[in-house]
């Protein structure tokens, strides 16, 4: 497995809808899942998207481990998605700051559903089916863009509430990009 670059806002592949992935099974399947969890771990993230390491596959992975460094961040269980679908539970919105590491050294002040039901598929082909609120919530929207095609900027309402983490931060409390 290896760490993977990572494409940035300005690249048409981030912007380009991925295609389902037909066999879960698939050995480079493995291979691509392997390299995306040691770039997100290099990389500190809480989530990564393929399309973001440049394969254009509905595959997403996230997770954030307690961390007494950020205590305000909250656990996040560590989940491979394959072909995810993301419903609203409700329709209740709240707005959380985010970072992509497409999108590096900055933050934004994006609107989320608060609460949604997510599925997709384990390595194994397993039905995964949850239900998240807050934060878990924003991760897995924000994955999930990324598989549309769709990078946090473009939900900023209010690009005032746009910036430079470390201006926005400079006490560095900000969290992990995804
Ligand atoms: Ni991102």
């Amino acid at each position: 497995m290896a760490v993977r670059s990572i494409r940035r806002m300005g690249d048409p592949l981030l912007w380009a809808r991925a295609q389902e992935v037909t066999d879960v099974s698939a050995a480079n399947l493995g291979d691509l899942i392997g390299d995306m969890k040691d770039t997100m771990a290099a990389l500190h993230g809480a989530g990564l998207a393929a399309p973001q390491i440049g394969v254009p596959l509905r595959v997403v992975i996230f997770g954030v481990r307690a961390n007494p460094r950020y205590p305000h961040v909250p656990k996040v269980p560590e989940t491979i998605l394959v072909n995810p679908i993301v419903e609203p539970l409700g329709d209740e919105e709240e707005e959380g700051w985010e970072g992509c590491l497409s999108v590096p050294g900055l933050r934004g002040l994006v609107p989320r559903y608060r609460r949604v039901r997510y599925r997709g598929y384990d390595m194994e082909g397993g039905l995964i089916d949850r239900e998240a609120e807050g934060f878990h919530a924003r991760v897995v929207q924000h994955e999930c863009d990324h598989l549309d095609g769709i990078l946090y900027p473009t939900r900023i309402r209010d690009l005032r509430f746009f910036g430079y983490e470390a201006v926005l931060f400079p006490e560095g409390l900000a969290g992990e990009d995804a």
